[in-house]
């Protein structure tokens, strides 16, 4: 067969990193192999996010540069925009962007090779359906990533609609895979070397499938061979008491919980209708910190949203400080087109969303930082996944999701073993092998 190279460049979220790993795995059977620079490419994907604004212009401006490789090349370059972006503007990338071969949006990827042959054969592809048939049910199962670190998408969708959202439009509604397919994927992760398995979900604790969300951690908590699991990520409503429980009792679970909350106000999260209050949602990690005393809590939040008031700003930092955060991703409101929170009145002026969000992260940072210092000193277990960006240096993660570098020879790689800490920062752990 003829070897030929595909280039992709993933944005976004996880889940994107899991749908191009898949993508690449569903196309090395016609011979492409993954290469990381654009150069040479036979084959370029921009897997793309739709979350925030400017994501359409990022994708044309990618466009306009990854078209110079199409056009110089003496032979033929396909050109594809995946994603979430064209799910939502696919008519329009068709239309500005003539020189691309390729549109088609996340639920269908696993049509690659018949839109492969069509696009080697001159015929435009835009395939921005949501089929029938899962496209999890032909994916491969064996993958071409290496590492010690993988993900399995447990669930996909939303049926939330919160109202500054666009992910129910363009990953469609909620979809639980059956149960054992996920645990064929994880335990073909686990022959091929990986002992750190994340579960993946726009709502991943909305997971139903004949077994519930919990009693799937259990399932993947007995494969052998796998030493840690984590998921994300989850939404306060879909949180119940098994799912809690589960951090008390499943020896691989991870004391790390992802639990987006996106405003302490009651009043703003009914806007943006998240469908829970900000003490239930206080409850929540109360009942999990009861399950895991450990358990580090980190969540997103978006500032600004149309109505927020300094009062709501000011709430949403008491509720930061009532919970103790150990790193969370934090956002300036962008309006999307389509979603309800783009016609809500009560639009907040661009600089004091901006000073709110420095205000939000500041405290945030001064929690994450001083979570990491805490550890100076102290031993922790961290599975070496990766080389550092230093020679001699290599790095992996603690329990509670803290990146941690050693000084440590690489044959270490994918071992277990406990770090004495020496160094703390905002972002990072670094110590020596105990
Ligand atoms: N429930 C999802 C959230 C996906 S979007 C999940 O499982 O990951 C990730 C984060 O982006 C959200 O939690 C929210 O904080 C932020 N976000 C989403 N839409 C946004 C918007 N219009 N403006 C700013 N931030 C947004
Ligand atoms: Fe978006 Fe809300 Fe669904 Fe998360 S729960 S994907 S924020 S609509
Ligand atoms: Fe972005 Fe789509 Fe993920 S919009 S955050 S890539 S689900």
């Amino acid at each position: 067969m003829e070897k030929k190279k595909l280039y992709i460049k993933t944005m976004g979220c996880q889940m994107n990193v899991y749908d191009s790993q898949k993508m690449a795995d569903i196309l090395a059977p016609l011979g492409y192999t993954t290469v990381d620079t654009p150069e040479g490419a036979d084959f370029i994907i921009l897997n793309t996010c739709h979350i925030r604004e400017k994501a359409t212009e990022k994708v044309f401006s990618d466009l306009g540069r990854l078209r110079r490789h199409k056009e110089n090349s003496d032979k033929k370059v396909l050109l594809a925009v995946a994603g979430c972006v064209a799910q939502a503007e696919g008519e329009l990338i068709t239309k500005r962007a003539k020189y691309v071969d390729m549109v088609f949006g996340p639920q269908v990827y696993h049509k690659l090779p018949e839109m492969v042959l069509q696009a080697t054969n001159n015929e435009r592809v835009i395939n921005t359906d949501f089929p029938a048939e899962s496209k999890f049910d032909s994916l491969p199962l064996e993958t071409t990533g290496e590492g010690y670190s993988g993900f399995v998408a447990i669930q996909e969708g939303c049926d939330k609609f919160c109202t500054y959202c666009v992910v129910p439009y363009t990953r469609g509604s909620e979809f639980s895979r059956p149960y054992k397919q996920i645990v064929d994927e994880a335990k073909a992760l686990v022959d091929g070397g990986v002992k750190d398995i994340t579960l993946l979900g726009q709502n991943v604790n909305a997971y139903n499938n004949e077994i519930s969300f919990a009693e799937l951690l259990s399932k993947i908590n007995d494969i052998e061979g796998l030493e840690r699991i984590r998921y994300v990520t989850s939404h306060p409503m879909d949180v119940t008491e098994d799912q809690i429980n589960a951090h008390g009792t499943l020896s691989k679970l991870m004391p790390y919980l992802h639990l987006p909350i996106q405003s302490g106000s009651n009043k703003v999260l009914e806007l943006m209708n998240r469908k829970h209050t900000a003490e239930a949602y206080l409850e929540s990690i109360e009942k999990f910190r009861k399950a895991r005393p450990d358990i580090a809590i980190s969540s997103d939040f978006i500032v600004g949203f149309s109505g927020e008031t300094e009062q709501d700003h000011q709430d949403t930092l008491e509720l930061i400080k009532k919970v103790g955060y150990t790193a969370c991703y934090s956002f300036k409101y962008s309006p999307r087109p389509g979603t309800p929170g783009a016609a809500m009145k009560g639009v907040v002026a661009e600089d004091i969303k901006e000073r709110r969000l420095q205000e939000l992260q500041a405290l945030l940072t001064q929690q994450q930082t001083d979570f990491n210092k805490n550890f100076i000193g102290q031993t922790v277990e961290v599975l070496l996944d990766r080389k550092g960006s230093k020679t001699g240096q290599i790095m992996g993660k603690s329990p509670y999701m803290q990146s941690v570098y050693v000084e440590a020879d690489e044959s270490l790689l994918g071992q277990t073993v406990n770090v004495k800490i020496k160094r703390a920062s905002q972002n990072s752990l670094s110590g020596i092998v105990a």
